[in-house]
């Protein structure tokens, strides 16, 4: 316990923006507002804590919350004066994270936050990140040790450790690739563009990889689809979420990626014909390191990287039921023209 408030009182002190730790219960375990040293929200009424019940009124979905998410808050003070809220949900080992970033005065956020943004998201992970890596630092030290202690070692044995020590330092590379490329932000240039663009460069990329070899591509494009925001970033989701439809489909089957517009949206379903997702686990697939693929193929980074890019760009990803497979689909707002 006194290990979990010391990690609370690391995240108060690294985030730029008041938080809530939630229990999974949505109980309340601790507010920054807490701290000793915490300044007191400029012109606010109410303590933070105080505060807690009126955000958890307006997450989406039942506790446990299924999917993180931006949500919009705006409250009275007691002055009359309106203030503009954007809470962010994040699922965390112990319940979750919720960062209340007051938007008042900045109803649109300028490109210079997304840096920050991206920042506090990696702020988020790296709890999980420390342990993901050590358990396979751990294996290594182990091998290490055995193999030492032999003098000398059978080539079953060196064999057994080599391969051993192979997996596990592919896993914290993986690990480290995926972190790498989701922490470089800001150089990317961010314009208008179809987001069938996006979808047809992920498609490009798996197809080139072989991935598609025995699967029928059922496509509907929406060239009037238009967004904006970084095609990079967009075109990593739905290479995610194509990665993750092949792997479940085990390389065979039908895929299904389809481009609508929808009121002031846009959206594009990624449809599988895989076994889908159990109904035990769609509530943890987004969080960071969450992977059923335990044969060292996944990280478990893929949903939780894409869901934060797709929030960055005022979107979101869920996983909207089915029959069979699984259906996952990113809405991102439509750029004005
Ligand atoms: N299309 C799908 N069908 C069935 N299960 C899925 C599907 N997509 C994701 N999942 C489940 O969600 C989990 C998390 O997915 P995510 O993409 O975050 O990580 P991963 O695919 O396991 O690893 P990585 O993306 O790093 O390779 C997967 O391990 C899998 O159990
Ligand atoms: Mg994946």
């Amino acid at each position: 316990m006194r290990d979990r408030a010391a990690l609370f009182e690391q995240i108060y002190a690294a985030s730029p923006w008041p938080m809530l730790m939630l229990g999974p219960e949505g109980e309340l375990l601790g507010a920054s507002d807490d701290r000793s040293d915490a300044e007191p929200a400029a012109g606010d009424d109410m303590p933070l804590r105080d505060r807690a019940r009126h955000y958890l009124g307006l997450l989406r979905g039942a506790v446990p919350w299924l999917t993180p998410q931006a949500v919009d808050s705006v409250r009275t003070l007691a002055s009359g004066a309106l203030v503009h809220e954007r809470l962010h949900l994040r699922r965390t080992e112990w319940g979750a994270c919720l960062a209340v970033i007051d938007r008042s005065e900045m109803q649109t956020p300028p490109p210079a936050d997304a840096q920050t943004a991206r920042l506090a998201a990696l702020g988020f992970m790296v709890a999980g990140v420390c342990h993901e890596v050590t358990n396979p630092l751990t294996s290594l030290h182990s091998i290490v040790q055995i193999l030492r202690a032999e003098r000398q070692p059978s080539q079953e044995l060196l064999d057994k450790g080599l391969n051993n020590i192979a997996v596990n330092v592919k896993r914290i590379l993986d690990i480290s690739r995926r972190l790498v490329t989701f922490s470089r932000v800001g150089d990317e240039p961010r314009a208008r563009f179809a987001v069938d663009e996006a979808v047809e460069e992920a498609l490009y990329v798996v197809r080139h990889e072989g991935l598609m070899q025995h699967v029928e591509l059922q496509r509907q494009a929406d060239a009037a689809a238009v967004v904006f925001g970084s095609i990079g970033q967009v075109r990593e989701i739905f290479l995610n979420l194509l990665v993750n439809a092949l792997q479940a489909m085990d390389g065979r089957g039908v895929l299904q990626v389809a481009t609508r517009r929808n009121g002031t949206g846009v959206e594009v379903t990624v449809a599988d014909s895989g076994p889908g997702v159990p109904e035990a686990l769609r509530s943890r697939i987004f969080e960071p390191f969450f992977t059923t693929k335990l044969d060292a193929r996944g990280t478990g980074l893929g949903l939780a990287i894409s869901n934060e890019i797709a929030l960055e760009h005022g979107g979101c990803i869920e996983l909207r039921e089915s029959g069979r497979g699984a259906v996952f689909c990113v809405v991102l707002p439509r750029a004005p023209a």
